[in-house]
């Protein structure tokens, strides 16, 4: 909604058709015009049917944003195999097959701005989460190559570390979970999705042209390097 607020027109692309169809309508009550786009990230067919889609209306992509991600959380003695390779094939091998379709034409426009929304444990790591960090710091480490590899044609790539967010994907935990989380964060409170968007919104931004391959840390202090 930020980057909608802001004058960009938008391009929804999520599996669940409901939130396409709400959130486009949200964007396009701020006047911003949308597109919404029922894909599975970790298909290249719905990528390319999504790039096609997207090039047909708007004739231009200055702008990716990376945030499909799923969690299937074990300790690593309990976990599948089928949730290893779902988790790695939605949150890191969605994200280059995107990055793929659309440097393509961000290459011809010699400009352009991708944003992956990575993780905390990305950085840290977590007990339970070995599939979902890794694919996190696998998005990092794909951030800084994708951000040298097309420094050179004006694109940049950054990644945002969200902390703990406010969000359904996190209102699963128990109660006794998030207190733990709360008295690791320094600033004592749970970030919001806005906390979150608005850093997105710079990275996306072409005030932000001199920065890439740069990871940024929203988590009220949790983890500071
Ligand atoms: N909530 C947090 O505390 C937190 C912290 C750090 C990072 N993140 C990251 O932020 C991003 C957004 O997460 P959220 O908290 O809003 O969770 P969420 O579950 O509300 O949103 C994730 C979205 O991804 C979509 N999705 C799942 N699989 C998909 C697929 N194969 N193709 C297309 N879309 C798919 C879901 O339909 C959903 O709309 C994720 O990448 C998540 O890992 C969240």
């Amino acid at each position: 909604m930020g980057l909608a607020s802001n004058g960009a027109n938008v391009v929804i692309a999520d599996m669940n058709e409901e939130g396409v169809n709400q959130t486009k309508k949200d964007v396009e009550s701020l006047g911003a015009k949308a597109l919404g786009v029922k894909c599975n990230v970790s298909d290249v067919n719905d990528i390319d049917n999504l790039v096609k889609k997207t090039m047909e209306i708007f004739s231009t992509i200055d702008i990716l944003v990376n945030n499909a991600g799923v969690t299937r959380d074990n300790l690593m003695m309990r976990m599948d195999e089928k949730d290893w390779d779902l988790v790695l094939s939605v949150n890191l091998k969605g994200p280059f097959l995107l990055t793929k379709a659309v440097t393509h034409v961000m290459m011809k426009q010699r400009y352009g701005r991708i944003v992956k929304v990575s993780s905390v444990v990305g950085l840290m790591g977590n007990a339970g989460q070995a599939n979902y960090a890794a694919s996190k710091g696998g998005l990092i480490s794909l951030t800084k190559s994708v951000a040298k590899e097309f420094a050179s044609r004006n694109i940049t790539c950054n990644a945002v570390a969200p902390g703990f967010i406010e969000t359904s994907m996190t209102e699963k935990l128990q109660d006794k979970v998030k207190e733990s989380y709360i008295k690791a964060i320094p600033l004592n409170r749970f970030g919001t999705p806005n906390d979150v968007a608005n850093a997105v919104l710079f990275l996306s931004s072409e005030e932000s042209g001199y920065i890439t391959g740069q990871i940024i840390g929203i988590d009220g202090g949790m983890f500071m390097r």
